[in-house]
């Protein structure tokens, strides 16, 4: 795991950028694993701006979220469709048809539903790099703690923790989805390449777990630990919990070094 800590929330976002926009750069056809919640926004907001400048095409690229909440029509605001449409597809010039999320209906088998999507992942020739938000409690997608490290997507009950968290977007008595389809950590892990941000100081411990702690259900983001290309982006105050910020900067110059030379990915 490469851990890199930066000094704010938006350089983590021009840094994610410059990765996402070097993959594409190197393959055109990029199968991407894209995230939802506050952190990937900023991110977000970089990939518009790099498409509008002409930097950038989203023509031939595929994407995949991490998670949807469990029956929820799509052009409902609260739905990950809805929000993907507004932060970034109606952005930029991805085909809409190209956009998977792991979506279940009532009166849909969700064993079906869950193995069409990880098919189609099969299909794209696999996630080539999966970006990650941080739970305050260690989730990555919708897997909450004790969820299988060999888990695979599935329909999962949402912690009273993630709904309280997640509550802040809904208005007062707004109906709020306590059950979501999530990729599981073992789809998350089978992504070539994962990018996992994390900002604020409310994701310090859990970020201290993910890296430092025992791999363990109960941090389900720890199962990075087990990726042979993890890169974990920080800024001060995430990283703020952990004991050897030296080391990590110390081996982050040599990486940029490495990278300067030979690219992010090859
Ligand atoms: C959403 C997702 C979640 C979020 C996590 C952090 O697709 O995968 O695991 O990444 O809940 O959310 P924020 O970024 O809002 O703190």
């Amino acid at each position: 795991m490469q851990v890199i800590i930066l000094n704010s929330a938006s350089q983590v976002a021009v840094h994610a950028a410059l990765r996402v926009k070097s993959l594409i750069d190197e393959k055109p056809d990029s199968v991407l694993g894209l995230a939802t919640g506050s952190t990937p926004i900023a991110l977000y907001k970089q990939l518009v701006n790099l498409y509008r400048k002409g930097e950038l095409s989203f023509a031939q690229v595929k994407s995949f979220n991490l998670d949807e909440y469990f029956d929820i029509a799509p052009d409902n605001p609260q739905s990950y469709r809805y929000f993907m449409t507004k932060n970034l597809f109606k952005h930029i010039d991805i085909d809409h048809n190209n956009t998977y999320l792991p979506t279940c209906f009532i009166g849909q088998n969700p064993r079906v539903e869950a193995a069409a999507f990880e098919k189609n992942i099969q299909l794209a020739g696999g996630v080539d790099l999966q970006i990650l938000g941080l739970g305050a409690n260690g989730h990555i997608g919708f897997n909450e703690p004790t969820s299988s490290l060999g888990s695979r997507t599935r329909v999962k009950s949402l912690t009273p923790q993630t709904i309280k968290d997640n509550s802040r977007l809904f208005e007062q008595g707004e109906y709020q989805p306590d059950m979501a389809m999530t990729m599981g950590i073992a789809t998350i892990l089978d992504s070539r390449n994962l990018l996992l941000m994390a900002t604020g100081l409310n994701k310090a411990k859990a970020v201290k777990q993910m890296i430092t702690g025992p791999l363990s259900a109960m941090c389900p983001a720890s199962a990075l630990q087990m990726h042979r290309d993890a890169v974990v982006l920080l800024d001060r105050e995430a990283a703020s919990e952990l004991d050897n910020t030296e080391y990590f900067s110390w081996v982050n110059e040599q990486n940029t070094r490495l990278n300067n030379e030979f690219g992010f990915y090859s």
